[in-house]
């Protein structure tokens, strides 16, 4: 058993400021266990989401030593110890009290986006049939956890405050899973290209980067998605064919 200091945010929309708390730290803490422990044993006021403790239902995100995490799976063997572990609420999203930020930005976007719509079945029975490579290409994608760290680390959203233009990268892969459906229908890349902002994303890679689930967002969502909007909007044969049908 030995001690680590911990700088945790504290406050709400209005303003706050870190404290420091000094706790018990022993093998394999994660910073979520550090966190509980001084809410149970020197801040009972302390806010903090989070639900599994198993790094599947995405709500312990924050932001550990500058890094956005989620603190259930940060275990405090990864992290020097000898100075304080700073703790702060995402930076993306308004601030609620203490570790939680209000989300529900993410929830309005995802609305936002045409749903599934399927083909019609290939075959009398109701079924269809699908190629297993279009199978797998969209499964990495529903291995979202909606941790929404990605759109914490995105600068078009943090530092740019882009909300009304940007969906950011969590609902390019949304999108990409929808749009890359073998079975889906529906055509997203007018909004894509004209609402949803995917023209301000750089391809800096950071939403990979920091992605738990370790989905490859830019290369295979974001990327792909550019490079159907450009085929709608920009190619000169499709052009030359919405003019000949309008
Ligand atoms: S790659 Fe694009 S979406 Fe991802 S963090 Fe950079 S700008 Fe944002
Ligand atoms: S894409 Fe990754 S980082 Fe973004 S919300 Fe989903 S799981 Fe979290
Ligand atoms: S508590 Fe569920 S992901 Fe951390």
């Amino acid at each position: 058993m030995s001690s680590a200091t911990f700088r945790i945010w504290r406050g709400n929309s209005e303003g706050g400021e870190f404290q420091d708390y000094t706790t018990e730290v022993s093998e394999g803490m994660v910073v979520l266990d550090a966190v509980h422990q001084i809410q149970a044993e020197q801040a009972n006021d302390l806010a903090v989401r989070w639900n599994c403790k198993a790094g599947k239902c995405g709500s312990c995100s924050a932001e550990v030593n500058g890094s956005p995490k989620l603190m259930c799976m940060t275990r405090l063997s990864s992290l020097p110890l000898d100075r304080p572990v700073t703790i702060e609420p995402m930076q993306a999203f308004p601030s609620i009290r203490d570790l939680v930020t209000d989300v529900s930005w993410n929830y309005q976007i995802k609305q936002e986006i045409k749903p599934f719509a399927p083909r019609q079945p290939d075959a009398p029975d109701g079924t269809w049939r699908m190629k297993q490579y279009d199978v797998e290409r969209v499964q990495e994608f529903r291995k979202c956890i909606e941790c929404f760290l990605c759109q914490d680390v995105c600068h078009v959203l943090r530092d740019h405050r882009l909300h009304d233009e940007f969906i950011g990268p969590r609902f390019f892969v949304y999108s990409a899973a929808l749009e890359m459906h073998p079975l889906d229908t529906e055509d997203r890349r007018t909004e894509l290209a004209n609402d949803h902002g995917v023209g301000y994303c750089n391809i800096t890679k950071c939403c990979t980067k920091v992605c738990p689930e370790e989905i490859t967002i830019t290369d295979n969502a974001i990327i792909p998605l550019k490079e159907r909007v450009v085929d709608k909007m920009y190619d000169p044969l499709t052009k030359l064919l919405r003019i000949f049908r309008s």
